[in-house]
Formats: C-alpha cells, sequence, structure tokens
C-alpha cells in the first residue's frame, strides 16, 4: 500500500497540513484571477483541501489523483457539502493520457512524487485551452528532511529557475514565481530546518494573426 492510502484517513488532522495548503491557496488567489466560467482541474489533489477552495471561484474543477483513498475522503466531504461543481478522477498522467481541456490547470505538492515532472508539463500545456493558466506549486530544494519518511518521495524539492526555463521553453507566456509559504519544522534528527513553497504561473496565450482578404467591389 503506498503512502497515501495509508495516510488518507488523517490526512486533513495535522494542524500544519491545513496552514499549508491556506497559504498556498492565498498565494494561487493573489497570482491569478479565477472566474466563474473557467474549467479547473488540480492535479494530484489529494483530500481536495485545496480543490474546494478554488471551486468556489470558478465554474467546474476536476480533482484529479492516482490515490483511491485521498479522492475517498475528498468525494466525503463533496457528499456532505452537496458540493455540484467538483468531480473526481483516479488518473495517473505518468501512465494515461488527457483527452480533454482546462481553463485552468494547478498542482500542489505532488511534482515531487513524480518521476519526471518536467515530462508532465507537456501533458499540461496539451490540455491547456488557449489563454488558459498553468500553476504549480512546490518545494523548494530541501536537505530531504521535509518527509518524515521519503517512501515515494522522487526530489527532494526543486531549483524553480528549472521550472522557470521549463515554463518558458514551452511557450507560457508573463511566467511569474513567487514564495507561497516559508516555514521552520522539526526535521527526525530533532532539529529545525526552514522550509519554503514556491508557486509558479504562466499563460498560455494564443497570437491571433489576422489575415485582410481581398477587397470585394
Ligand atoms: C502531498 S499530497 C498533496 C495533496 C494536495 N494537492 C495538497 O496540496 O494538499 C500529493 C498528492 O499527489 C498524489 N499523487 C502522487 N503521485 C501522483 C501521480 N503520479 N498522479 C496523480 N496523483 C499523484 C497523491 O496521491 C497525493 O494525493
Amino acid at each position: 500500500m503506498n503512502r497515501f492510502e495509508k495516510e488518507a484517513p488523517t490526512w486533513d488532522e495535522a494542524p500544519q497540513r491545513k496552514v499549508l495548503t491556506s497559504a498556498i491557496t492565498n498565494a494561487l488567489f493573489d497570482a491569478i484571477h479565477l472566474t466563474k466560467n473557467q474549467l479547473a482541474l488540480d492535479y494530484g489533489a489529494g483530500t481536495g483541501l485545496i480543490t474546494l477552495e478554488i471551486a468556489q471561484k470558478v465554474k467546474h474543477i476536476v480533482a484529479m489523483d492516482s490515490s483511491v483513498g485521498m479522492l475517498g475522503v475528498l468525494k466525503e466531504k463533496i457528499q456532505h457539502y452537496q458540493i455540484p461543481n467538483i468531480s473526481t478522477e483516479l488518473l495517473d498522467l505518468e501512465k494515461s493520457t488527457l483527452d480533454r481541456h482546462f481553463d485552468v490547470i494547478f498542482s500542489s505538492m505532488t511534482m515531487h512524487h513524480i518521476d519526471e515532472p518536467l515530462k508532465l508539463i507537456n501533458v499540461f500545456m496539451d490540455a491547456l485551452n488557449p489563454n488558459g493558466i498553468l500553476a504549480i506549486a512546490d518545494l523548494d530544494t530541501e536537505s530531504g528532511h521535509f518527509h518524515a519518511d521519503n517512501n515515494g518521495v522522487k526530489h527532494f524539492g526543486f531549483d524553480r529557475a528549472i521550472w522557470e526555463k521549463r515554463f518558458l521553453e514551452m511557450g507560457l507566456s508573463n511566467v511569474h514565481t513567487q514564495t507561497a509559504y516559508t516555514f521552520q519544522k522539526e526535521t527526525p534528527n530533532g532539529t529545525k530546518e526552514t522550509f519554503s513553497i514556491f508557486l509558479i504561473w504562466g499563460f498560455h496565450m494564443v497570437k491571433y494573426t489576422h489575415t485582410f482578404g481581398e477587397a470585394h467591389s
């Protein structure tokens, strides 16, 4: 059983988790303008701590994740609160394709669990509607002490400059990065370390070229 299946039932109970997801949500809302006509995707949505917030600002959001347990917790919330504009989807884009388009694609704290996260940017780009927005939040490079157990952790954070370069290479415009959250955490060896989370976002701008037709008399 992978770590998320095991941790899902108690995932929301860690107080630090709510603080962290609130900080990421606030940074996202400050960075991009969400509207009631947008279709959004939250990739690696987990128990939906951020999905539920985004849902209040968009038309519909798909919460996609590869964990049955994590999505199970979110499904209970959707049912309990009768939320009509969140759908859940069990999918791992490392193994499957994405055949729909979205106005906003967001992912939080998931890329460090993906073998080749920069490859996923191609998948996200292909799935973005014209003028769509891609936003990713994840850890800055860390010592390997962020998780108590590094099982399932594929990267000890990232150099955010790599993401900026990739976003620009993929043709995203107005690419910005900012620190969403900085915090101290006690590490397994008892010392305190500082960790930070970056948010990067960019726009899939479509350049319209106007061709003048022949004049008719
Ligand atoms: C640290 S949690 C983050 C959850 C949520 N985004 C948040 O910020 O609270 C990472 C999530 O990514 C999911 N995940 C890991 N690998 C994945 C993959 N290859 N495809 C889809 N989801 C994945 C896990 O199941 C888990 O729910």
